[in-house]
């Protein structure tokens, strides 16, 4: 006889902006619990989709007994302090944003969730030569996960858009395997051939137009990476991404447009009613909301993922690992960490 497992396995999501990490494990069958979200706007969204879930302000002041216990904690957290898109010196995990993930491990010595998930953008991997994600790992380590973590672009989950972002899942040592999460055989029959049935190589998919050459709109058939941008005419998002006319004209995406190169649902940042003090910016907060978001496909395959491998395992009783060694030899685009014992 199989195992009896209860589900759906329930979230509590931290960083939650407009849920986009939220929706994906939705939709992957979780049930999501509770939100932690500072952003007002941000959390305006997360009321309309979610209207029953209490929403917690700010990381920094929430202790452990105000959060229900779940089977896993998502959170993608602040990334500004760790982005290659960012001008100048990034300050990693010692900056004022990207830093909160000490709070999120504060968090999770307390109350030892089952499973993590953790989005962050693919700057972690290289943040101070390496010694920030060794950072992560170590901490997580140390509190007796296994941890597993892969880069993954959305571009390869059904989604027009070029964003590549690390996604590591952590699971207590006697509860599920990382590695059966994100991970998948090397050669895989989905590998596409690098160049045509002609043997010429194919045009990169930014060179590739699509839509009516005689009238427009034109776009490139993939997007460049959506940042959180504001509605301001100037950020490098929009001179990268835009819609034009065989008559010359040109035109940034609009919200709406960038919700759907996300992987949203239309209209999924639009308040209803719009406040009287957000009106006149609305579209800056929706296009910055948008851009700090994890696409919500990619998110629903690790989910689904997750799901299936903590069904495979006893998700009772969570324990703590032992004394370890921790032992990093190279940050790669993929991999899995477990510690030596010694
Ligand atoms: C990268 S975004 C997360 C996006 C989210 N995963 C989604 O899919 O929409 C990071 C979020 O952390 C929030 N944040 C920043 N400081 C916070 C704090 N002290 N407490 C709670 N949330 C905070 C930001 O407002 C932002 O929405």
């Amino acid at each position: 006889m199989g195992k009896e497992v209860q589900l759906p396995f329930t979230v509590a999501s931290f960083f939650s902006g407009i849920g986009g990490l939220d929706l994906g494990l939705e939709r992957a069958g979780f049930e999501i619990c509770f939100h932690c979200e500072i952003n007002p706007f941000c959390r305006t969204i997360l009321s309309q989709h979610w209207p029953d879930l209490p929403i917690h302000h700010d990381i920094r002041k929430l202790d452990d007994a105000e959060i229900p216990e779940t089977d896993v904690w998502a959170a993608g957290f602040p990334c500004q302090d760790l982005s290659l898109a960012r001008m100048g010196p990034r300050s990693g995990l010692r900056g004022r944003q990207s830093g909160l993930f000490h709070e999120f491990v504060r968090l999770v010595r307390g109350c030892s969730p089952g499973a993590i998930v953790l989005e962050n953008v693919h700057g972690l991997l290289s943040s101070h030569g390496g010694r920030d994600f060794a950072i992560v790992l170590k901490a997580l380590d140390e509190l007796g996960y296994r941890i597993g973590w892969r880069v993954l672009n959305s571009k390869d989950f059904g989604v027009p858009q070029q964003r590549r972002r690390v996604y590591i899942v952590a699971m207590h040592k006697d509860r599920g395997d990382p590695a059966e999460v994100l991970l998948e055989p090397e050669c895989g029959s989905w590998n596409t051939k690098k160049g045509g049935s002609d043997g010429k190589k194919s045009p990169s998919l930014f060179q590739t137009i699509i839509g009516d050459p005689g009238n427009g709109p034109l776009v490139k058939s993939i997007a460049h990476c959506i940042y959180a941008e504001s509605a301001r005419h100037t950020g490098t998002d929009w001179s990268r991404n835009y819609v034009w006319y065989p008559d010359g004209r040109v035109r940034r995406f609009t919200p709406n447009e960038v919700e759907l190169v996300q992987g949203f649902p239309a209209n999924w940042t639009l308040p209803n009613p719009i406040k009287e003090n957000e009106a006149k910016r609305i579209d800056s907060l929706r296009y910055h909301a948008v851009g700090n978001a994890v696409t919500p496909t990619v998110a629903e395959w690790v989910g689904r993922r997750l799901a299936d491998a903590m069904a495979k395992h006893d998700c009772g009783n969570v324990s703590n690992g032992t004394g370890s060694r921790v032992d990093i030899d190279s940050l790669e685009t993929r991999g899995v960490f477990e510690t030596v014992e010694v």
